[in-house]
């Protein structure tokens, strides 16, 4: 056997043994790589004399072609069979059960206040919103909150302290100042992403957060507040109420609710009223719609003539109602929550219970989802 056959036969033994990709590799390097065992045969070529190179040129070439082509397709088959072990060993097995996945859950106040949106909305209302942080113009005296009258202190008002002007912000203790900011609409500069003001005929609902330092089974320091402000010609308790029991009767999916309208005060409406319904309590829950008792709902009344005054709109012109609604409360009432603390607790064990699914289907009576 000649050396070149001898060489041959080596390598193509070598290339046969590679039993990967890696050890094909490092066996090409030494044969073909810069000063691998034919790379050298073929350097030995330019010192030789012609007739030689004329021999064996065409010999170490022709045994280049053969192993580097060998090695290609050892390559291709190595790799096949890689790909096919790494195939069968990562197989993704159908029959296992799937992790537990963690879905957030929408809160009952917020899904309370898609409902009330909802049917408002149907109604005709708009939608508006104000600052958190008011003054007291906007909180009281607008709303004809005489001054020092006890009724300020009513409210339990968070104060800020003052700033350079000498002027002492407040958390506004309801969501009413919207109403005078509605009204006085363009006589008021707002910052744009208050609600804009709007002339008269104005029909709106105002949802937000509200702040009272009182904290107990149905109260907390934060809550939440829904504005109602109706203003136009010729406006009358009558719109009220059917606005108030046509809402409540959506609300807890009852074909018909009673209502009780107690006298009231409250500074910014003439004549004020709280709203009952009429209901059955065993216990903490509370039934809606049927039974002995009566359960306060919402404040509500016509606007007082003074607001309308402040708001600069002429009362012999413009009348209107008002209402508010306690939104988290009225989450308790329909979702049978004991305690209102316990919605702003963060709890995520609370909100696994009570809270709604982002992805619920809507309801086919109301359409509300
Ligand atoms: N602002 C009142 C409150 O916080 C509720 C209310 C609103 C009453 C509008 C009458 C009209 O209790």
């Amino acid at each position: 056997m000649t050396d070149l056959s001898q060489l041959e036969a080596g390598l193509t033994a070598q290339i046969a043994a590679a039993a990967d990709v890696a050890t094909l590799e490092a066996m090409r390097v030494g044969a073909l790589g810069k000063s691998g065992s034919i790379s050298e045969l073929l350097k030995t070529l330019g010192a030789m004399s012609p007739d030689a190179r004329r021999e064996r040129g065409p010999l170490i070439n022709g045994l280049r072609d053969r192993v580097a082509a060998a090695i290609a397709i050892r390559k291709t088959d190595l790799e096949a069979a890689e790909l096919d072990a790494r195939l069968a060993a990562q197989r993704v097995d159908l029959s296992l059960p799937s992790p537990p996945e963690r879905r957030g859950r929408v809160h009952p106040t917020m899904q309370v206040l898609d409902e009330m949106i909802a049917i408002f909305a149907e109604m005709g209302f708009g939608l508006a919103e104000g600052p958190d942080i008011e003054d007291d113009f906007h909180n009281f005296t607008a709303l004809n909150f005489p001054p020092k009258h006890p009724a300020r202190e009513m409210h339990d008002t968070f104060w800020l302290p003052e700033d350079e002007r000498g002027e002492r912000k407040l958390l506004r203790t309801h969501t009413s100042p919207v109403q005078v900011r509605l009204m006085r609409g363009l006589n008021e500069k707002l910052p744009s992403w208050v609600a804009n003001g709007q002339e008269p005929p104005i029909r709106v609902i105002v949802p937000g957060r509200t702040y009272r330092s009182d904290s107990d089974a149905t109260h907390t320091p934060m809550f939440h507040q829904m504005e109602g402000l109706v203003i136009d010609r010729a406006i009358h308790m009558g719109h009220l109420k059917w606005t108030l029991e046509t809402f409540i009767a959506r609300y807890f999916e009852t074909p018909v609710v009673e209502t009780r309208f107690r006298p009231h005060h409250f500074p910014f409406t003439e004549p004020s009223a709280e709203m009952d319904v009429r209901c059955e309590r065993s216990g903490a829950e509370v039934k809606i719609g049927q039974g002995d008792d009566w359960m306060e709902i919402v404040g509500c009344g016509m606007v007082h003539p003074n607001v309308l005054t402040n708001c600069g709109l002429d009362p012999d012109v413009w009348q209107g109602f008002a209402f508010g609604f306690g939104i988290d409360r009225l989450a308790t009432l329909k979702y049978g929550m004991p305690d209102l603390r316990d919605m702003f607790a963060s709890d995520v064990r609370w909100l696994d219970h009570y809270g709604f699914s982002a992805f619920a289907q809507p309801n086919p009576a109301t359409g509300l989802s």
